[in-house]
């Protein structure tokens, strides 16, 4: 039986700040955020907006492309690390505010940014196990990342959603059934109780994730070697790869250690500079540029990158087979691979276009009091494309409503 991804939607805040404004007003000059990081612009969430009503923003997008009644979702797992209550998920506010049955089950799952993948594994395995009674599953990895103003992770933080329709009719990404997975235990990246904003060691973080890159893959191309030619690369076998992107040049730094590796399990010479940048244009820098815009969105990090090669060449990819990464710091990480099925281009649309070329830039200013603030609720910006919106706290109880009652596709 086929399993994976049937349908898939982005949604991303209307704000967003250049770091070359972040960079000026840092007093660094741009190229180090734009070329040494390779980000151009990171969204920033309103105070109407948190990772609830991100997550339902995106669900609402990917029901309604789907053409899904929300009856027909049997399993809701939401992804996220900025979990708003310790013991109420925000997958049961997002069940509500999409109107999905009763007869469904609820919860949110966390693994720092490993969230989203832990989730659509384990949808998978729930439509593979057959209990679905013909129903799917609705998986939305849902973040806002923030560091600390002034810190080296500031130029790393961004905000948004992915949800899939995960069943046994994968239209956008068949997924096959082995994984290559590593896990350790690791302090690179943590946010303590009561803490907004993230710790991280971030140069050790770089060297967790590459650790757990070559962990997880090299399990996954020891199960695939008996496929494998004398000498042949996995990597020649797969027509992207996809990686956690927390800044775009984490994935070209991935890249090239994934192709060192391959290479060498493969029995071949060293891989060289030329070889490690012709590859990594073709199968890895289509999957970053709508990363680029957006900055780094934890569990939903991956399945942006996703949804940019989706909308970006669906056509092309059709009937091919790519190879995706997760990493979620402390850590978890897994590389696993799937086939987008011909006629792929017919789902292509995850909204992402649309959302990145309607969005409001916003000045220094603004940002810093956006962050600064303890503002909760509020109006929603003019800009605004959402669908729900987060009223505040009243009596210790978060509120939520939903802002118009037809939305642009
Ligand atoms: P930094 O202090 O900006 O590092 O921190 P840097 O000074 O080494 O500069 C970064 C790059 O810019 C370097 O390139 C410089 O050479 C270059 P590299 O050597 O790495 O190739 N550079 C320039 N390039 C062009 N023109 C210039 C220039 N100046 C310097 N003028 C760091 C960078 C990533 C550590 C920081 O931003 C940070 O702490 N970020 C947050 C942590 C993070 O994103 N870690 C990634 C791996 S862990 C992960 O992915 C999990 C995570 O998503 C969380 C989760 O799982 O939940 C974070």
């Amino acid at each position: 039986m086929s399993v994976g991804i049937e349908r898939l939607a982005a949604y991303i805040p209307s704000y967003a700040l250049s770091l070359g404004d972040l960079a000026a007003a840092r007093n660094v000059p741009p190229e180090k955020m734009t070329a040494g990081l390779g980000v151009h612009e990171m969204a920033i969430a309103a105070p109407c907006e948190d990772v609830v009503t991100l997550a339902a923003s995106a669900g609402l997008r990917c029901l309604r492309r789907a053409g899904i009644d929300p009856s027909e979702i049997g399993l809701l797992l939401v992804a996220t690390e900025t979990g708003v209550d310790h013991s109420k998920p925000v997958a049961i506010f997002v069940h509500e505010l999409l109107a999905i049955g009763r007869h469904c089950r609820v919860y949110e799952l966390k693994h720092a940014c490993y969230g989203g993948t832990a989730g659509l594994m384990t949808a998978a395995d729930w439509v593979r196990a057959g209990g679905t009674r013909r129903r799917k599953a609705l998986v939305i990895a849902s973040d806002i990342a923030r560091y600390e103003l002034r810190s080296a992770g500031e130029p790393t933080q961004g905000a948004g959603a992915v949800a899939m329709l995960v069943g046994n009719e994968p239209r956008v990404l068949s997924l096959d059934a082995e994984t290559g997975t590593y896990a350790a235990n690791v302090y690179d990246f943590w946010r303590p109780f009561g803490r907004r904003e993230a710790l991280v060691d971030g140069k050790f973080s770089v060297e967790c994730y590459l650790d757990a890159l070559g962990g997880a893959f090299l399990q996954y191309r020891a199960l695939e070697r008996p496929a494998l030619g004398s000498q042949e690369a996995l990597s020649e076998r797969l027509a992207r790869l996809l990686y956690h992107t927390p800044f775009p040049k984490m994935a070209s730094k991935a890249h090239r250690r994934l192709i060192e590796l391959d290479w060498r399990a493969a029995g071949r010479r060293d891989a060289d500079d030329d070889s490690i940048t012709a590859s990594f244009r073709t199968l890895a820098a289509p999957g970053i540029e709508a990363v680029s815009h957006i900055g780094n969105t934890y569990t939903a990090s991956l399945y942006f990158c996703l949804a940019g090669i989706l909308e970006r060449e669906a056509r092309a990819l059709a009937g091919r087979r790519i190879g995706l990464f997760s990493y979620g710091s402390g850590c978890c990480a897994e590389f696993f691979t799937g086939t987008m099925p011909s006629g792929v281009e017919s789902v292509a649309d995850a909204g992402l276009r649309d959302l990145l070329s309607s969005r409001t830039m916003i000045d220094m200013a603004e940002y810093e009091r956006l962050m600064t603030s303890s503002e909760l609720g509020g109006e929603p910006p003019s800009s605004f494309t959402g669908e729900f919106v987060f009223h505040g706290v009243r009596n210790d109880r978060r509120e939520y409503g939903r802002l118009r009652e037809s939305m642009a596709a």
